[in-house]
């Protein structure tokens, strides 16, 4: 319930993604959001009203004229008492009006008699949204300090592929789920690792653990959520990458190491050094000391065949160890002995906050209960979910970056 007594007006344009609106809408009204739906004369040809209506349980206003307003005031009171105005999708000729200033019907006047954020969602053919028109349009958008969410590329309604497509209604959720976090690591620059290291013995065969790499993306998506530019370098796990993350795919913890270092050695070229480091993986702490090219077979093997271990590189240690570190974030997975542990392992490693948890609370599920070690002592962290946990972390990092300063 992200979404909880939050106020939404949902503006629908016209276009074929309109059918996805209701879906959204769905998604909305889930998550615990009042959602007032204003559509576009164009949009009732792709979904009727009723649609919305029915999912919303509020009236759905067209027309600027519409007399059920008592005051005919629709344009200025739908979205008087809203948190945000979101129109999904808006065409072209929409996005049009909006940078022009343009109102002649109820959403676009709506748009511009607005005192709320305004969030866009882009739908449109790949031709139109390359326009140099629509390109002029959507400058302004921005330089008009409107956020725009997407569009996405792929395969479109016309059957041609490229960038046009709305997002998909969870990622435009997500979108506005993060519009609402307070932005405490704007501009800042995050990486972070995530996820277990696969250390391979033969093709088929390797070492691994169970680490699911959840807590590890929640908080790249918090990041994210917080106004931060998040890179994420992720072992193999099954999980999508979280919206506007930037995810390097590695397999072993060599390959990590290497991501990590090639990240911070471009950070440094762009003369933008990076603010954080997070290293939330399981790394495997040795990997076979050869990797033998064919399968294994039991039959040639007279006695059962030994695995030779080499230490892996530290990533986290090696990057705190650096002249210029980042704010250096590590983890403790422990299954015993959770204070002494995670504090021993901080001042080993030389780093500001290291994060305990105990490995039966956390590995695998959606939530977690954690501890937060630093110099100021110990913050434990009621259970929560992931997200919301990673929510408190990224506030916490804020804190410390604000008292580095
Ligand atoms: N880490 C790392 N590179 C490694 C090993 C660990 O970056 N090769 C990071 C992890 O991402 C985590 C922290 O270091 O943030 C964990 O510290 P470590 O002492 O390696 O933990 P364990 O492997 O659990 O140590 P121990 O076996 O002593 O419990």
């Amino acid at each position: 319930m992200e979404l909880q007594g939050k106020r939404i007006v949902l503006g629908v344009s016209g276009g074929i993604a309109a059918y996805k609106a209701a879906e959204l809408l769905r998604l909305l009204i889930k998550d615990g959001a009042t959602v007032q739906v204003a559509m576009t004369e164009a949009a009732t040809h792709f979904v009727t009203p009723v649609t919305f209506q029915a999912l919303s349980g509020q009236p759905v206003f067209i027309d600027q004229w519409d007399a059920r307003m008592a005051n005919n005031m629709a344009h200025i009171d739908l979205s008087r008492h809203a948190d945000v105005l979101l129109v999904a999708p808006a065409s072209a000729d929409f996005l049009a009006k909006v940078a022009n200033g343009l109102a002649d019907d109820l959403l676009s006047t709506l748009v511009l008699a607005r005192d709320c954020p305004l969030l866009l969602a882009p739908a449109m053919n790949r031709q139109m949204w390359e326009n140099p028109a629509t390109r002029r349009n959507v400058a302004t958008l921005r330089a008009d300090g409107i956020a725009i969410v997407g569009p996405a590329s792929g395969e479109q309604a016309c059957g041609e592929t490229g960038l046009g497509r709305m997002l998909e209604p969870e990622e435009i959720l997500a979108e506005l789920i993060a519009h609402f976090q307070p932005k405490v690591l704007a501009g800042k620059r995050v990486l972070l690792t995530a996820g277990p290291t696969f250390e391979a013995i033969d093709p088929v065969r390797g070492i691994t653990n169970l680490s699911s790499g959840k807590m590890g993306y929640a908080i790249a998506r918090a990041a994210r959520e917080a106004g931060a530019q998040v890179t994420l370098v992720s072992g193999p796990v099954d999980l999508p990458a979280p919206p506007g993350v930037e995810r390097i795919a590695v397999t072993s913890a060599r390959q990590m190491h290497a991501a990590v270092h090639r990240q911070i050695a471009a950070h440094a070229e762009n003369a933008a050094d990076l603010d954080v480091f997070i290293a939330v993986a399981a790394v495997a702490d040795y990997r076979p000391a050869t990797f033998i090219a064919q399968k294994i077979k039991k039959a040639a093997q007279a006695a059962p065949p030994m695995i030779e271990l080499r230490q892996n590189p530290d990533i986290l240690g090696e990057v705190a160890a650096l002249p210029k570190p980042p704010l250096c974030v590590g983890f403790a997975a422990e299954s015993e002995n959770l204070a002494a542990y995670a504090e021993n392992k901080r001042r080993r490693k030389g780093i500001p906050l290291i994060v305990g948890n105990l490995i039966h609370d956390g590995f695998g599920g959606d939530r977690n209960t954690l501890i937060l070690f630093d110099d100021d002592g110990q913050h434990p962290l009621a259970p929560d979910s992931k997200l919301r946990l990673a929510r408190q972390l990224v506030a916490r990092i804020a804190t410390l970056l604000e008292k580095r300063r």
